[in-house]
């Protein structure tokens, strides 16, 4: 068992987490696409803003808690989605959806999460959800999803639109990793040299309900296993357009947001379709690897729909102060990837709850230096440079949308 009150930071979580990983699975959460590049940019991005301190404003009554479509939320973040949490930890998307909803933060379970929404909603009915489809060219099995979600009552339905040009991590190659799995000599090894991630994850899930599986598909693709020819991964929607984004604003009743969006043009289309938030994401570096970082970008995206819609940041966030400089540009609340996946690795719902403490922390010490009680005291004034992110080109037409 990791030791996580000697975690001290989301680094010292994510070291001990490649330690209880057999390597392919690490690498996938860890890694980016291609060269890394995204990736690292995403945090040298947060690491190029400087702040300005501001002290003795009586700081003793703070608070870091703020309003996301109506209702409160304690801390300005939420949990992103991520399809692996339940390979972190035996059913690691329950163990996540309880650290959310005890630090009184939404949680977004993935459509390929090793658990089902079903399962979800009756062992965490009190946290906020939200579900994120990848939409597929098989349109009935998306709606299929989606109903599910609909009738549970979920509040939020997330729409990823940048899974159809697909991905180059070559390190899943290498590793001989996918999921579901694809039987292959260098994983089965990979997998026996961790004999503790195999007792604690796999034993449990092949003593209780069998080989993993995306839970939330429709049955006719839920395999246990790929074999390339019949048992393959459903295909993303390459023919997919706004109208898309349109019949989904028809077809679901609640909060619609729509993630992956890097443009003030693609936002504003989003808003357009009827989407009550967009998520600035470059999917944590892990999809495009000449993307923008999304603080870089984040001003044009606010100036274009800031007052239409709620706008939410993710990719790279490490540290509180990264919360901290997103929100002063703008950003509502931000969403936490591998952060608490790294701690989900680590201690289950304790390592999640780990990885949101030590954020918090470190975003209230922010609060602090940069002499802020509340959220809407934090604004440009707390940057130290006139332009705290790299200026983008700007874009006159909405011909990208
Ligand atoms: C292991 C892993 C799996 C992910 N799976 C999904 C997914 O199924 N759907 C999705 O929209 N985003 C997925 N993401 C992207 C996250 O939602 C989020 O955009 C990204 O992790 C944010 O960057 P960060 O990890 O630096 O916080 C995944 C990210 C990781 C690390």
């Amino acid at each position: 068992m990791t030791n996580l009150d000697r975690c001290y930071n989301i680094f010292d979580l994510r070291e001990a987490a490649q330690r209880r990983l057999p390597k392919g699975i690490f690498e996938y959460v860890d890694k980016g696409t291609e060269d890394g590049i995204s990736l690292e940019e995403n945090r040298a991005a947060f690491q190029r803003i400087k702040l300005r301190t501001r002290f003795l404003n009586d700081w003793s009554k703070r608070d870091l808690g703020t309003e996301i479509f109506g209702k409160r939320i304690n801390l300005p973040f939420g949990i992103a989605p991520t399809g692996s949490a339940g390979l972190m930890w035996y059913r690691g998307e329950v163990e996540l959806a309880r650290a959310a909803a005890a630090a009184g933060i939404p949680f977004t379970l993935a459509m390929g999460a090793l658990t089902s929404m079903e399962e979800v909603t009756r062992a965490v009915p009190d946290v906020r959800k939200w579900f994120q489809l990848y939409p597929w060219a098989d349109e009935e099995g998306s709606y299929e999803m989606v109903t599910r979600a609909r009738d549970l009552g979920w509040e939020a339905l997330v729409v990823t639109i940048d899974a159809a040009p697909g991905r180059g991590r070559e390190h899943n190659e290498r590793n001989g990793y996918s999921f579901p799995f694809r039987p292959n000599v260098t994983a089965a090894v990979d997998m026996t040299m961790h004999p503790g991630w195999m007792w604690r994850v796999m034993r449990k899930y092949l003593m209780n309900e069998g080989m993993p599986t995306n839970a939330n598909f429709p049955e006719r693709y839920r395999h246990t296993v790929l074999d390339g020819k019949t048992r393959t991964r459903p295909k993303p929607f390459q023919a997919m357009t706004w109208e898309h984004i349109r019949k989904f604003r028809d077809f679901w009743p609640r909060k619609l947001i729509v993630k992956s969006i890097l443009s003030g043009d693609q936002a504003r289309a989003a808003v357009d379709a009827g989407a009550d938030g967009v998520v600035v994401s470059n999917h944590g570096g892990r999809a495009f690897d000449s993307a923008i970082a999304t603080i870089d970008i984040l001003p044009e995206i606010v100036e274009a729909v800031g007052d239409r819609c709620t706008v939410i940041l993710d990719s790279g966030i490490r540290r509180g102060s990264d919360i901290v400089k997103a929100l002063a540009l703008g950003a509502k609340m931000v969403l936490v990837g591998r952060a608490t996946l790294y701690g989900t690795a680590c201690g289950g719902q304790a390592g999640a709850a780990r990885a949101i403490k030590i954020l918090s922390d470190e975003m209230e010490r922010t609060f602090g230096y940069v002499g802020a009680r509340q959220i809407s005291e934090i604004g440009p004034h707390i940057f130290a440079h006139r332009d705290p992110v790299m200026s983008v080109v700007p874009v006159k037409s909405r011909e990208y949308a």
